[in-house]
């Protein structure tokens, strides 16, 4: 411990706010110095409170005291030019870390010791190109593409996944469900099992998977799932629009298997499962790009006949690049916030009044998700479940499911990167906020629960930031 005089001078000249908050500094060998660069400067001054409240020195300038420089996405080579550029250096220059080492230290409450991969080095070994060990563990932390090169395995995991939510078993539906996502990531095909060494989530059942797909081609565990009575029955039933596991699995174990089966207890349905069953050829041939910008524009000159000036983006899939989904998925928000606030019921008045709309199901907005309980994912942001009329040449007509969301311009940023998914790629991005970050991300904002304070966002690029993660366009986030 530092004598008492001296404790009071350490830490930041942050002012009143530091001074009274602050614990004493619990490691007085370590001085560390958050270098600004890539990092922005709310995201530091986020950084160094977080530091100081467990106990870190922090310093606001790169005195000959500082130990450690911290940078953030910054390869050695520039950490290095850095330093080269620095005038002032001490008896001995800190060492140049990666956040990784930060992040590491907060998670542990203490200083951890500095590894290898946390230095920001020039070392000969990276001029070797980027192999498993460069696989970031969290979707949000590295690009997928669209299209990928390991389809074929993808897809069987895919398939275990899907079986084991059937089932009920979470854990199981996750793992399956990332190694699938990091194989997407791969910058070539697989052709050997060596090539899995290293790779995050592809150890144990989806090694063997693997194995065996490269080995006979097929996979003896997929074929029997995919051609199992369970499985297609519960696909079946799940696809209908407002049916999920728990009821698909309660008809399952009551003996019903068929559409028809669920037809004739049509007194037992909701109304939002009785519209499923009714155009359910139509939802479950997949809705194509043209349709869904085609809805778009139906809808946008409707909002803005509604409300002036109020905007209608296109989500989900679509604006990750893909050709085709099952729905169509807006967002429907207004440059001056409050607005946007009755405009819904409004709007769906006006497009059951053109004959547009063939189902509805209004969902009022609630509180900021982030004040409601903690583990409450479904955002709270007024909506509607919809399914359009989609006129088709010549003189015919498609039932086309629809998402409507209503979002206050200040809540934008979130709810665009919210609703874009993938749906891993969303829950990754969340674990790793939580985790990573101690921070809790919603489609309504970024909440850090120590300091009780939201996040302000005016893109999605400031969320990545604030995240201390490279950005990733939506056409990267098929994770
Ligand atoms: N989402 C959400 N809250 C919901 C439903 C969906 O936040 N109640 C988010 C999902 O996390 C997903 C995005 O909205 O990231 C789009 O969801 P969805 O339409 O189900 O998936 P898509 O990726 O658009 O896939 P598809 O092309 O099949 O529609
Ligand atoms: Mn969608
Ligand atoms: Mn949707």
């Amino acid at each position: 411990m530092l004598p008492k005089r001296r404790r009071e001078r350490v830490g930041s000249p942050v002012g009143a706010f530091a001074a009274s908050a602050l614990p004493s500094v619990r490691f007085p060998d370590v001085a560390i110095y958050l270098a600004e660069p890539r990092m922005g400067r709310s995201r530091r001054a986020f950084l160094s409170r977080l530091a100081r409240s467990k106990g870190f020195r922090v310093l606001d300038t790169c005195s000959p005291e500082v130990t450690h420089v911290v940078m953030e996405q910054t390869s050695a080579e520039e950490a290095q030019r850095w330093q080269e550029a620095r005038t002032a250096s001490g008896p001995a220059p800190p060492v140049l870390l990666d956040i990784s080492w930060f992040t590491e230290s907060m998670a542990a409450g203490q200083p951890v010791s500095v590894e290898r991969r946390h230095r920001l080095e020039v070392t000969a070994s990276r001029d070797s190109p980027p192999g498993p060990s460069q696989m970031p563990v969290y979707a949000c932390q590295r690009p997928t593409p669209l299209l990928h090169h390991n389809t074929h395995l993808s897809e069987a995991l895919e398939t275990l996944a899907e079986a084991a939510g059937f089932e009920g078993s979470e854990g199981r539906l996750l793992s399956f469900r990332r190694a699938a996502s990091v194989l997407r990531a791969l910058p070539g095909p697989v052709t050997a099992l060596s090539q899995l060494q290293g790779l995050p989530y592809l150890g144990g059942h989806s090694f063997r998977v693997v194995q065996e797909l490269l080995e006979h081609g097929v996979c003896e565990e997929v074929e029997r799932i995919q051609s199992s009575d369970r499985y297609q029955t519960m696909k079946l039933f799940t696809q209908v629009f407002g049916v999920g596991v728990k009821t698909a699995n309660r008809w399952y174990q009551e003996g019903l298997r068929t559409l028809d089966d669920l037809r004739k207890q049509s007194q037992r349905l909701t109304r939002q499962q009785r519209a499923g069953l009714q155009y359910h050829q139509d939802l479950s041939t997949p809705v194509q790009r043209p349709d869904a910008e085609a809805l778009q524009q139906v809808v946008e000159v409707a909002v803005r006949q509604t409300l002036p000036g109020a905007t209608v983006t296109l989500t989900g899939g679509f604006r990750r690049g893909k050709l085709q989904g099952h729905d169509v998925d807006l967002l429907i928000s207004h440059p001056e916030e409050g607005q946007e606030v009755g405009l819904l019921p409004q709007l769906l008045l006006r497009l059951q009044d053109q004959g547009l709309l063939m189902y509805q199901q209004y969902q009022r907005g609630g509180e900021p998700s982030h004040i409601v309980r903690q583990g409450h994912t479904m955002d709270a942001f007024e909506r509607s479940f919809c399914i359009f009329r989609l006129p088709q040449p010549p003189g015919a007509w498609k039932a086309v499911r629809v998402d409507l969301v209503v979002v206050p311009i200040s809540q934008f940023p979130f709810a665009l990167l919210g609703w874009t998914g993938s749906q891993l790629f969303e829950r990754e991005l969340r674990r790793f906020s939580h985790q990573e970050r101690g921070l809790r991300l919603t489609s309504q904002g970024l909440f850090d629960p120590e300091q009780k304070r939201v996040f302000h966002a005016t893109s999605e690029e400031d969320i990545f930031r604030h995240l201390g993660l490279k950005y990733l366009p939506p056409e990267q986030r098929n994770a």
